[in-house]
């Protein structure tokens, strides 16, 4: 065999073997064991907090703000959408109690002049000029705002 050669294939196995040596280091434990991907994977999304829980269980309790809400134009907006995740408050309402956003910044993440969003769908409102001094919610019931 010319020398040459035998250089290069040294070389090569040198390469080969760190190439293994990383490899065990680097590739998770339970990779391959269902498929190409680490199987461990499945159980960390498991253990993950459910936090949000269906729309029709907060109507099946506060059943007076669901008949209010479904007349108007909030009909289509989660309860959770305002108030926050509630699957901790369905669990132990008393304990976990659900935030009420009544300041006029929270209305206005939407209703707010935008150019950019479609006035037609959200009706807009300058909520710098509106009806500054109270809080949107002292004439609108967020429940049933049409004025
Ligand atoms: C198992 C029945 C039940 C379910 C389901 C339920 N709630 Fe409640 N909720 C209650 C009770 C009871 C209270 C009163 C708690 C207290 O003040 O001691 C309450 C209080 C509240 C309050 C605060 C009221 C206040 O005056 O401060 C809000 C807001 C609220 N719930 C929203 C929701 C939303 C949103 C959902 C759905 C994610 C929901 N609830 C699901 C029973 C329920
Ligand atoms: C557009 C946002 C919004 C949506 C959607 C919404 N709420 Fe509210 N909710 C509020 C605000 C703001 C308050 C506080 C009102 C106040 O203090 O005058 C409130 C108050 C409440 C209260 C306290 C009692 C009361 O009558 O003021 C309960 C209970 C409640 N909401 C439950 C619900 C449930 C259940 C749903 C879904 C069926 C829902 N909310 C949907 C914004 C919303
Ligand atoms: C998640 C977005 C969202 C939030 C937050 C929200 N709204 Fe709305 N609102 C809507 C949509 C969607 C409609 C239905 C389309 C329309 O009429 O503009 C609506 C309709 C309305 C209307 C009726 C407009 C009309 O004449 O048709 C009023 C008034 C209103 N909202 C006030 C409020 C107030 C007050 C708050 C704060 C408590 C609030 N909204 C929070 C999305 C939102
Ligand atoms: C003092 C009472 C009052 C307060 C506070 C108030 N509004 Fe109004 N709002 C009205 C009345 C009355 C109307 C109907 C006449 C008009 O368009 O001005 C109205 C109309 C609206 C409309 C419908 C506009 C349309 O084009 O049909 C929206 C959306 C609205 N308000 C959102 C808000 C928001 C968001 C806040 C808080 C930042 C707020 N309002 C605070 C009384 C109030």
């Amino acid at each position: 065999m010319p020398k040459q050669l035998t250089r290069l294939i040294i070389v090569f196995l040198i390469f080969i073997s760190l190439f293994l040596v990383v490899r065990h280091f680097l590739v998770p434990e339970s990779f391959y064991k269902f498929g190409h991907y680490r199987a461990d994977a499945l159980k960390d999304n498991e253990d993950h907090q459910v936090k949000y829980i269906d729309a029709a269980m907060c109507s099946a309790c506060h059943t007076d703000i669901d008949s209010l809400k479904v007349s108007g134009p909030h009909k289509n907006i989660n309860c959770q959408t305002c108030h926050g995740p509630g699957y901790l408050h369905v669990e132990d309402p008393s304990k976990n109690v659900l935030i009420k956003p009544t300041e006029r910044a929270f209305c206005g993440k939407c209703h707010s002049l935008n150019a950019a969003r479609a006035c037609n769908i959200i009706k807009q409102q300058d909520i710098a000029q509106h009806n500054i001094d109270n809080k949107c919610v002292e004439c609108h019931n967020p429940h049933q705002p049409q004025p």
